[in-house]
């Protein structure tokens, strides 16, 4: 990526979590002066000894580079860095609240309150955590009282980052969303993201409210397709049509688009849920009910129920005493994060009807072992299938769609796996002798030489 073609700006990222640390080093790669400041403090001294506190796949080699190049500093002095710097962006977590769903504003006024009584020339406060409608507004009020002369300018600019693709979603973003009125904040921000408007990529200006909602609404919509797709699939399983050929027969309608239309056990993440929780109340607040995302929750949560009933079917009606290997325990490849995973739900009800599980992820077993009492954690996918009656994928990790299907097939008691991502191909499965439940397709139904032509269509 380029560097700025004007002047690099200063930047204060206050959070070294997920967005800051990511938002940080990338536009330190756009030629950006960044300092990242977290009041954790042994986290900071693992950063500057280059240690991340998060699995993002590049993160560490681009920290790394950023900061030799000295661009990127990591500090918990947030009132020594804000001085001379021109944009500081709020990363700080928004949890639920416990209490009613709302999402929880405590870290992003403590940041607000802390930038206030630093600001000492005009500078743009950037919103990229997510937050409720109507926070920018709050985060200004509260600047404002505590330094009423104060010249600076409040503005909303979301993040679209999925985690273990984050580099490449800052990087090569579908479009970047700044929210103000301000017309020295839009410029600010404008050259802050020059390299990439260079590049092509949209820059969307809109009012600061509107910004705010954007970011709910595009995670609520991706949501509600990938929830209608797996319910496409429940009806695909009953009628004898295959979900990939349907979302891939809808997909190439541009209107519908191809992406987020893969079947699964059902959407996890620290993303999705707590989002669409938090716009339900805001709709809710508003008088204004969001049926459809309520539905989508719902659904959603029901998936997990139909994912046991379809391995219990899968083991010939019973895991009892079973053995059930399971490979993925995290909401999605790429990632250590259990927020929300399907495995979470999935696992403890199978456990409930009797099953032993062994488990294996690449990255998430030291989040998930602690969550999960009672799952076995194996060292490799081979040491879980060893023995086992059963055999199900829960998250879609390359390294086991590059599974031996012989060597699998050896390995276990019984030749059954449950792909609950689609990942094995049916007819290497079935050469293999294994017997491979999908999702949207049912066992018996597997057209080879469609799977085969779709396959060569796809590369
Ligand atoms: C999501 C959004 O995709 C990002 O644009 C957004 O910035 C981010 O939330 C956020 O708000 O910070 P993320 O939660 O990292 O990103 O994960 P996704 O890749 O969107 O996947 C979410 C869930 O949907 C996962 O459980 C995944 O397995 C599932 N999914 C996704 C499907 O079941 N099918 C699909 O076709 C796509």
């Amino acid at each position: 990526m380029e560097r700025a073609h004007e002047a690099p700006v200063r930047i204060v990222i206050v959070g070294a979590g997920y967005v800051g640390l990511v938002s940080g080093a990338c536009l330190a790669a756009l030629g950006h002066d960044v300092a990242v400041i977290d009041r954790d403090a042994a986290r900071i001294a693992g950063l500057q000894a280059g240690i991340m506190p998060i699995y993002e796949p590049g993160l560490d080699a681009l920290v790394a580079e950023q900061t030799a190049a000295g661009r990127l500093a990591f500090s918990t002095d947030l009132a020594a860095a804000i001085p001379g710097s021109v944009a500081i962006f709020i990363c700080v977590g928004t949890p639920p609240r416990p209490s009613d769903g709302h999402a929880d504003m405590a870290n992003v006024m403590a940041a607000a309150a802390d930038i206030a009584g630093a600001l000492d020339r005009f500078a743009v406060v950037v919103l990229k955590s997510t937050v409720p409608v109507g926070t920018g507004d709050e985060v200004e009020a509260l600047i404002r009282t505590r330094r009423p002369g104060a010249d600076v300018a409040v503005v909303s600019n979301p993040e679209f980052l999925r985690e273990g693709d984050a580099i490449g979603d800052f990087m090569r973003p579908d479009r970047i969303v700044v929210g103000t009125d301000h017309a020295r904040a839009r410029a600010v921000m404008a050259t802050i993201y020059a390299p990439l408007a260079e590049a092509g990529v949209p820059l969307l200006a809109t009012s600061r409210r509107a910004s705010e909602l954007i970011k709910y609404a595009a995670n609520s919509f991706l949501a509600l397709k990938i929830t209608y797709i797996n319910e496409i699939a429940s009806l695909c399983e009953e009628i004898g049509a295959d979900v990939e050929h349907v979302a891939r027969g809808i997909g190439l309608d541009t209107r519908i688009g191809g992406k987020f239309l893969k079947a699964g056990p059902g959407f996890g993440g620290s993303c999705f849920p707590k989002d669409m929780l938090a716009l339900m109340k805001t709709a809710q607040d508003h008088g204004v009910p969001m049926r459809t995302v309520e539905t989508a929750v719902a659904v959603n949560d029901a998936r997990k129920g139909e994912m046991v009933r379809k391995v219990i079917r899968a083991a010939g009606g019973s895991v009892a005493g079973r053995t059930v290997a399971v490979l993925g325990l995290a909401f999605k490849a790429g990632t250590d994060d259990m927020r929300s995973a399907p495995s979470l739900v999935i696992l403890p009800q199978l456990q409930r009807h009797g099953a032993r599980i062994v488990a294996y992820d690449p990255a998430a077993m030291a989040n998930a072992s602690p969550l999960l009492p009672g799952v076995v954690m194996a060292p490799s996918a081979e040491a879980a299938l060893a023995g086992a009656d059963l055999t199900v994928i829960l998250t879609e990790w390359p390294e086991f769609a590059a599974l031996d299907l012989e060597r699998v097939a050896g390995l276990l008691r019984r030749p059954v796996l449950v792909d609950l991502r689609n990942l094995i191909d049916p007819p290497a499965a079935a050469r293999a002798g294994l017997t491979c439940h999908r999702i949207g397709r049912q066992a018996a139904l597997v057209d080879t030489s469609l799977h085969s032509a779709l396959q060569q269509a796809a590369e």
